[in-house]
């Protein structure tokens, strides 16, 4: 396994490696492809960048980004739309021009749907790729919205939603039946692709399935456990997420 596994002491210090990191990659190559992620745990991540945007100068008038997911069925500016909480936590803090931002789009129609979806694998192609992918972990192990039995060669496709994961958004959408059925998310096949992958975890409720990512051999029933076969992947863990290793 060469999965990279580091452990730090607070959220906040594995933030700030993980900033740290894009940052001179961005300063490195400013055309750099990020791969983005939505949920609580990239919040601070955006915050700390937004703050080397500020306060020491890190453009990103020349990167190009791509989101994992949206949800379907909501409009653009649903507050749980992915566009709407990336614009209002990262996006309009910083330089990056509208025409580099990427997401799936959030009310495709299923006769739109295939098509849309290879759009989307074609853009990331012809943008050289994604550089470095930011990845959260789901209850279920999801990456993106890989959902138990996602192919590990799966592309861009439209998913339904696990009853766990929705259940997990239930609260911010004000009830279950507020929350989506389904969602448009890269495969798991277009996550490995980025050359390099951070998934962060953070907090003992992800302790379980951190462990079962890390320690379980491959399945396509946790898809972060894809990962362990990746040449440039790390997990990014607080004390509380690494305490079932
Ligand atoms: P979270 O979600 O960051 O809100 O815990 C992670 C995920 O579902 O990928």
């Amino acid at each position: 396994m060469s999965i990279q596994l580091h452990i730090h002491s607070s959220r906040e210090a594995a933030i700030r490696i993980v900033a740290q990191e894009i940052a001179s990659l961005v300063r490195n190559k400013p055309e750099a492809v990020l791969g983005l992620a939505t949920g609580s745990t990239p919040i601070p991540l955006y915050q700390e960048l937004v703050r080397l945007h500020r306060e020491e100068g890190l453009s990103f008038r020349h990167v190009t980004t791509f989101n994992l997911d949206e949800y379907q069925g909501l409009d653009r500016s649903h507050p749980e739309s992915y566009w709407n909480f990336m614009h209002r936590h990262f996006f309009d803090h910083i330089d990056i021009p509208a025409a580099n931002i990427h997401l799936p789009g959030s009310r495709v129609a299923e006769a739109d749907m295939l098509s849309h979806c290879m759009a989307y694998e074609e853009a990331i192609r012809a943008a050289g790729g994604i550089d470095y992918q930011i990845l959260g972990i789901g209850r279920t192990g999801h990456i993106g919205f890989n959902e138990p039995g996602s192919p590990a060669d799966s592309v861009t496709r439209c998913i339904h939603l696990d009853a766990i994961t929705r259940e997990d958004a239930a609260p911010s959408f004000g009830g279950l039946d507020q929350v989506p059925t389904s969602a448009i998310t890269m495969g798991c096949g277009t996550i490995l692709s980025a050359r390099t992958i951070t998934l962060m975890a953070f907090g003992e409720g992800k302790a379980e399935i951190v462990r079962k990512a890390l320690r379980e051999p491959i399945t396509d029933q946790v898809s972060a456990s894809f990962l362990q076969n990746h040449p440039a992947a790390s997990f990014q863990l607080d004390l509380g997420a690494a305490s079932a290793l």
